[in-house]
């Protein structure tokens, strides 16, 4: 059961070796998070990921989770919620992919979109259903400020992020007043393994201040997080630029 300040004791990560997911699991073990589940594809990163929060006294157990498998999501997380409750579930799965030979590459494309919104439909339902099911807990979804407007640069990932932060928002609110909190997270650019050598304009931040930023938002029982908070207003001005300033912009 979550505490008095809305923090889990079990946390369940889909997408278990994601940077900013371990760096929150850390955070948390750090308050009072004991059980952790770390779902992904099976790799010795994901076991490295399983004995790193071991190391810091957590329970945790690695499950076989591939988001492109829609047909297999009820199994796998209903093997996991049948083990006991989970108090918190993070959803942190996703591929940038590659703007430029996606574009050449429609089947490659398509990867991106499944693996970031219809994966993530089908998993975020599973999950749902099985906190609805429990009757408390909350379901933290990594979208990002790049759903917020069409860029360029990126606008096969931003597409399918808009997708994901849409139906996220949906199902918070489908499921308001059911004991079960979507929390949906923003972050902009996260200087991370996977955006190493890749050029951002400011602000840029790092996985332990998304992970401070969901500490935060659960305490709070936040719907929206962005991170960081200053985010909220920068992409408020942006998103209300005409299209022809907007495309100018060295974004
Ligand atoms: N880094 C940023 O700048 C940034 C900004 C905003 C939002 N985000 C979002 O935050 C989330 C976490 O990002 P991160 O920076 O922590 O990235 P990361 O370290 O690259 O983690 C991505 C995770 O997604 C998993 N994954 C990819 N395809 C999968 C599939 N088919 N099935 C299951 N798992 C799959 C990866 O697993 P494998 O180990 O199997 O590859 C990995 O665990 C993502 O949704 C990302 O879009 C990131």
């Amino acid at each position: 059961m979550k505490d008095a300040f809305g923090l889990p004791q079990s946390l369940l990560v889909l997408g278990g070796t994601s940077e900013i997911a371990l760096a929150t699991a850390r955070r948390l073990i750090a308050r009072r998070t004991r059980t952790v589940w770390l779902a992904g594809r099976p790799s010795a990163a994901l076991d490295r990921a399983a004995e790193d929060l071991r190391g810091i006294g957590a329970d945790v157990r690695t499950v076989p989770f591939d988001a492109l498998d829609p047909d297999a999501h009820e199994e796998v997380l209903g093997k996991v919620f049948a083990d006991g409750d989970i108090d918190m579930v993070l959803l942190a799965f996703g591929v940038l992919g590659d703007q430029a030979s996606d574009e050449r590459d429609p089947l490659s494309a398509v990867r991106v979109a499944q693996t970031n919104y219809t994966g993530a439909v089908s998993a975020g339902l599973v999950a749902a259903g099985a906190l609805q099911a429990q009757g408390h807990g909350s379901l933290v979804v990594l979208s990002s400020a790049a759903g917020e407007r069409a860029r360029r640069a990126d606008f096969i990932y931003g597409s399918s992020k808009a997708g994901l932060d849409t139906f996220a928002q949906g199902l918070g609110d489908a499921l308001y007043g059911t004991g079960v909190h979507v929390m949906v997270v923003r972050p902009g650019f996260v200087r991370t393994r996977g955006t190493a050598g890749l050029e951002a304009a400011p602000p840029v931040t790092t996985p332990e201040a998304v992970a401070t930023a969901i500490e935060l938002g659960l305490r709070r029982r936040s719907e929206t997080v962005w991170v960081p908070g200053t985010l909220r207003l920068l992409m408020s001005a942006l998103r209300h630029l005409p299209r022809a300033v907007f495309r100018r912009l060295p974004l």
